[in-house]
């Protein structure tokens, strides 16, 4: 038997962004349910290590700050949010101070401030190498004061989508597979990343991007998917991540032959140069033959000539990553690292406001979307680190605030018990089907192909070949076993479905990647290496016609003070 609630809000995810939002409507007497897959505190913002970006700094600005974004993002942020968020970072920090984020401090006793790539001045906020974990303590903390009503492990896998309007999710509880149905007059998404479509990757587990792809299966637009951020330093071999903060603090990239090599790839920035310019370089080293480790498929991070206390007090979380990782002590040797999936810049098209967008110029009524999951776009084709804390806690706080005002507006649309049937039908397929795939195989073949086709580097031969290793994916998903077929706490059953989500935006990574014959940012075309402005300023929304087939559409980047140019660090 179905049960259904009733709310005005309901937030799906509980990291920084979905936290922010739901203390705001919380506080403001809006009935708000929260729900996540897992429990708050284990969201993949706590992962977080080395800053949250807000010109603080005496010789700093907003326009500075601006500045970087638009030039990390190749051109392709739109400058009316980045002005936004840039604008409003400074007071994002404060709040999160204000409700009692111990930040690290410089000798004044201010917040501290350390440098991070493709910024022009320091202006990452941390706190030691755990800043996102601090903040969403303090923020979950303020919620739960606020007096949120928090569904942890329930799982979401459908949205209440008709007639361009949206009134509610379907969800199961993972205790014991019990169906619910939250209907509300506004429902949210802030479900985080999606880089376990990856091999390597440094997301959590749980970073399926099961809510773009619920998207997508009602035909809505995915934005800019073809941009996924790979981060230059994971720990060799698994992609865990060792924080930029490791080369803010001073740390040095050498390849096999000992040559400190970024002054081949970024003369004046070296190591920190924007993300996608150091991944690169890090790629190239390897490919040529000049990786080290056991598979030559690394490069060193040197951080023996810091001080002592500069890594026990700054990055002691780093250190025990890579003794506990790779039994190297970064105190005494240099530490492996390689190119690692990190992040998204594409996801659910939304405005400044954050309402989800039904096409570039359409919204959803009700609908709304913060945080990695969306798309706003203040990191176009390349995020800055340290950025997105920022666009995670302040645009989950805006969300917050924008329903507060629609709600005036927006009535509760009757849901219905068939409103669980998609939902009830694939719970039923997963556990019935005996198939001969079980998810682990498809799993695998997912995440190695992935990597292989469509990561740092990719061509028409790479991208054309995992285009057809994804629909060959869709048809053996439809030969998937599993073996526990319980109600209790049926894990087996949940990465089955989330398998199904990672399959399905992967193709719209591949798909949105065919179509851009340029290189800007993360996505690296070798058969096109050069920014193509006449032909691709401009976003991809692709979506899934009735017809189940892709669909592009191209929208305008919304430019400003900072015209295009050639970028260079
Ligand atoms: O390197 C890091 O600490 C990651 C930060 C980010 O992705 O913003």
């Amino acid at each position: 038997m179905v049960q259904i609630l009733r709310y005005d809000v309901v937030i799906v995810g509980a990291g920084l962004a979905g936290l922010a939002a739901a203390k705001e409507l919380t506080t403001a007497g809006k009935k708000t349910a929260l729900i996540t897959k897992l429990h708050p505190l284990r969201s993949h913002s706590g992962a977080a290590q080395g800053g949250i970006n807000a010109a603080l700094g005496a010789d700093d600005s907003t326009e500075l700050h601006e500045f970087d974004t638009v030039k990390g993002s190749d051109y392709l942020a739109d400058q009316d949010c980045v002005e936004f968020m840039c604008s409003r970072a400074p007071q994002t920090v404060r709040w999160a101070e204000k409700m009692g984020a111990v930040f690290s401090r410089d000798e004044k006793g201010d917040i501290a401030i350390r440098p991070f790539g493709g910024q022009s001045k320091p202006r990452a906020c941390y706190a030691k190498d755990r800043t996102g974990l601090t903040l969403l303590q303090t923020v979950y903390e303020q919620a739960h004061r606020a007096g949120v009503e928090v569904f942890d492990e329930y799982y979401v896998a459908d949205l209440i989508y008709k007639d361009n309007k949206v009134s509610g999710v379907a969800a199961y509880n993972i205790k014991d597979t019990q169906p619910y149905l939250f209907n509300a007059k506004a429902v949210m998404f802030a479900t985080g990343g999606y880089g376990r479509a990856y091999k390597i990757n440094s997301n959590a587990h749980a970073n399926t991007g099961d809510a773009l792809s619920i998207v997508a299966r009602h035909g809505l637009p995915l934005e800019d998917m073809e941009f996924v951020q790979f981060h230059p330093s994971g720990l060799g071999g698994s992609g865990v991540l060792i924080s930029e903060a490791a080369r803010g603090e001073g740390g040095r990239l050498f390849n096999s032959l000992g040559e400190r090599f970024m002054s081949k790839y970024a003369p004046e920035a070296m190591e920190l140069a924007s993300r996608d310019v150091v991944a690169r370089a890090i790629t190239q080293e390897v490919n040529e033959g000049r990786g080290v480790g056991d598979n030559k498929d690394s490069v060193y991070i040197d951080l023996t000539h810091l001080p002592k206390e500069t890594i026990l007090q700054k990055l002691p979380e780093l250190r025990e990553l890579a003794i506990a990782f790779l039994g190297q002590d970064m105190l005494k040797e240099p530490i492996e690292i390689a190119a690692t999936a990190h992040y998204s810049m594409g996801g659910i098209p939304v405005d400044r406001d954050c309402h989800v967008r039904q096409s570039p110029t359409q919204l959803v009524e009700g609908f709304y979307a913060a945080g990695e999951c969306s798309c706003v776009s203040v990191h176009g084709a390349n995020r800055l680190g340290a950025n997105s804390v920022l666009e995670a806690l302040l645009f989950g706080r805006h969300a917050g605030e924008t329903i507060i005002k629609d709600l005036e507006r927006l009535e509760l649309r009757p849901a219905h018990p068939s409103d669980v049937k998609s939902m009830i039908e694939e719970l039923e397929f997963i556990k019935t089907n005996n198939g001969q795939y079980t998810p682990n195989e498809l799993r695998t073949k997912l995440q190695e192909s992935m990597t292989h086709n469509a990561g740092v580097f990719r061509d028409e031969v790479s991208l054309l070949k995992q285009r057809e290793i994804l629909n060959d994916l869709m048809v053996k998903f439809q030969s998937i076993r599993i073996d526990d077929k319980s109600d209790l706490y049926n894990t087996d059953l949940q990465e089955a479905i989330e398998l199904g989500h990672m399959i399905e935006y992967s193709r719209f990574i591949v798909e949105s990647a065919i179509h851009r014959k340029e290189s800007r940012g993360a996505h690296y075309r070798v058969d096109y290496p050069k920014r193509d402005d006449e032909n691709f300023l401009k976003h991809t929304y692709l979506k899934l016609n009735e017809n189940n087939e892709f669909e592009i559409e191209y929208a305008d980047v919304v430019l400003g003070k900072f015209e295009p140019k050639e970028r260079s660090y």
